[in-house]
This record gives C-alpha cells, sequence and structure tokens, in this order.
C-alpha cells in the first residue's frame, strides 16, 4: 500500500471570484514507503500546492487523497493523524522559528503530538543529531544562528516529529553552496537511517538526480512524467520545452557524443567522471 495517494484532486484559489486559479487539474499520484521522490516543474506548475493536499494543509475541491490507506478527509481524527504522518518542510521556513531557544523550537512539534516529556527530549536530541547541529546550539537562540544552521534547525522541527512522509519543499533555495551541500547530505542521512519517505520540490535536476529514486514532473497543474531519473531525464527536449533546464553536466556530455566521444549520459558530476575515466581508463 502506498503511504501518500492523490486519486484525480483538482484544486482551484479563489473559487468562484475574477481571480479563480486552477492550480491542480485531475492529478493522480502513488508514492511508496521509503520511496525519495523528486519533484520539478516550472514556476506556477502547482508543486506546492500539491505537497500541501499530502498532509491536509489544504482541501481538494474533487478527488481524494489516502495517507497509509485512511482517506484524509473522511474525518477530523484522519486530518489530524496526517498532519503528523505526513511531515512538511516549508520554502523558507526559518521565518517560522519563533522560540527563545533552538531546542523549543524543534519541540514545538512533537510537543503538540501529546508525548511525555523524556520522548519529545529524545526525539529533539535525535532530530538535531541527524541534521548535524551540535548541541550546544541547543541552547541558543535560533537568531544567532547561521543561514543554514537555522534551515538545519527549521528541518530538524519537522523530523523531531517522526513523520513517515517528509516533504521538503525547497530546502536549498537561497543556501551557499556549502549549506546546500550540508542539506542534501542530511537529507541522503536522514532516509537512510529512518526508511521514511521523502519527497524533495526543486528547481536543481541536478540535486534531484543525486539523491532521488523517481522524479515527478508538474506542467501546467497536471502530472507530465513520473518515473525512474533515468526515464525522466532522457526525455530531455521535452523537458526543455515545458521550460526545464537539465543539468549542465547532461548538456556536455550530449556534446562530447556528438564529437565522437560517447562515454554515455549523466546527470551528475560524479557520475560524468566515472563513465569518463572508466572509459578512458584514466585514473583519478
Ligand atoms: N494562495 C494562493 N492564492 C491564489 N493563487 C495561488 C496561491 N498559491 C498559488 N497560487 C497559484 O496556483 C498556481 C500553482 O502555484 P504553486 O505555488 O503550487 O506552484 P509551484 O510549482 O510551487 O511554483 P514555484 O516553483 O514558484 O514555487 C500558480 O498559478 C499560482 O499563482
Ligand atoms: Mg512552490
Amino acid at each position: 500500500m502506498p503511504i501518500i495517494s492523490a486519486k484525480n484532486i483538482t484544486h482551484l484559489y479563489n473559487k468562484g471570484t475574477p481571480s479563480e486559479a486552477v492550480a491542480l487539474k485531475d492529478v493522480s499520484i502513488d508514492i511508496n514507503k521509503g520511496e525519495l521522490v523528486g519533484i520539478i516543474g516550472h514556476t506556477g506548475s502547482g508543486k506546492s500546492t500539491l505537497v500541501q493536499h499530502f498532509n491536509a494543509l489544504l482541501k481538494p475541491d474533487s478527488g481524494t487523497v489516502t495517507v497509509d490507506g485512511v482517506d484524509i478527509w473522511s474525518s477530523k481524527r484522519a486530518a489530524h493523524d496526517a498532519r503528523f504522518k505526513v511531515g512538511l518542510c516549508f520554502q523558507y521556513p526559518e521565518y517560522q522559528l519563533f522560540e527563545e531557544t533552538v531546542y523549543k523550537d524543534i519541540s514545538f512539534g512533537p510537543g503538540n503530538m501529546g508525548l511525555p516529556g523524556d520522548e519529545i527530549d529524545r526525539r529533539v536530541r535525535r532530530a538535531a543529531e541527524y541534521v548535524g547541529l551540535q548541541s550546544d546550539l541547543l541552547d541558543k537562540s535560533p537568531f544567532d544562528l547561521s543561514g543554514g544552521e537555522k534551515r538545519r534547525a527549521a528541518i530538524a522541527g519537522v523530523i523531531a516529529m517522526e513523520p513517515e512522509a517528509l516533504i521538503l519543499d525547497e530546502p536549498t533555495a537561497g543556501l551557499d553552496p556549502a549549506g546546500r551541500d550540508r542539506v542534501l547530505e542530511m537529507i541522503r542521512n536522514y532516509r537512510e537511517r529512518t526508511g521514511s519517505a521523502v519527497l524533495l520540490v526543486s528547481h536543481s535536476m541536478e540535486d534531484v538526480a543525486r539523491l532521488a529514486d523517481k522524479v515527478l514532473v508538474m506542467n501546467n497543474a497536471g502530472v507530465e512524467m513520473f518515473g525512474t531519473v533515468d526515464e525522466v531525464y532522457s526525455h530531455a527536449q521535452r523537458l526543455r520545452d515545458i521550460g526545464l533546464n537539465i543539468p549542465q553536466i547532461s548538456k556536455i556530455m550530449y556534446i562530447l557524443s556528438s564529437k565522437g566521444y560517447d562515454f554515455g549520459s549523466a546527470y551528475t558530476v560524479e557520475r560524468a567522471l566515472e563513465l569518463i575515466t572508466g572509459k578512458a581508463g584514466v585514473r583519478e
């Protein structure tokens, strides 16, 4: 059974007004337990709207969303449970840090779950460890942290709820390259250690290639493609037509092949290096 399943969901903003906008149109998708799915698509294609349906923040105008087999709008209880089973971290989540200390911020979610104090404490410390925040930072004000640390503290707050599916909406946006790498590394670690499903909304097709098992491509409020990284990225022309840029390294590999140096296709620099050094018999 998939952890998240959307069936024919449609979502309109400002329904019945002149500014009515169809943000999702008849979208169906299954996310399996433990899967890492990258979500890409042009600005305004519906990515954020879609993921907010997965934890009952938004209600579809038609269609159903099930989490662990339960229709999340079938009862109050079901919607409530979905908010804890599916953890959603918004874009720029650090704007939602508001407590006096990092510790209190991270414990906010598990606190709302009504867990006993020692369990909350265990979760806060474990979440901080997952995201690589030193324990001495827990007593600081979130406002004294660096940009990258704030981002990781905000993500830790969602992780501390130990959701079965973790959704991150543009988690590396606005970070410097080092901060970005740390967040990506954290996502990989978290997934490996917990086996939780992860949905990663990203503008970087290279980051998605590096981490994801599957890729969901949104286009104009609908699903354009859903498949493995290789399946989806092999449609380079179509992806370009719908406003997406294939990774630079893929373009370089393509140019090399058109000049007679065919090493195969690669979507990450690491993979390209493997193919080139392997084939050329060159040692690094
Ligand atoms: N709160 C809102 N009120 C009205 N329209 C909205 C609202 N949020 C989003 N929209 C519209 O819904 C559509 C889908 O937006 P959404 O934010 O889901 O796209 P997105 O793929 O996440 O884009 P981005 O890559 O820029 O984050 C867009 O046309 C957008 O203008
Ligand atoms: Mg968005």
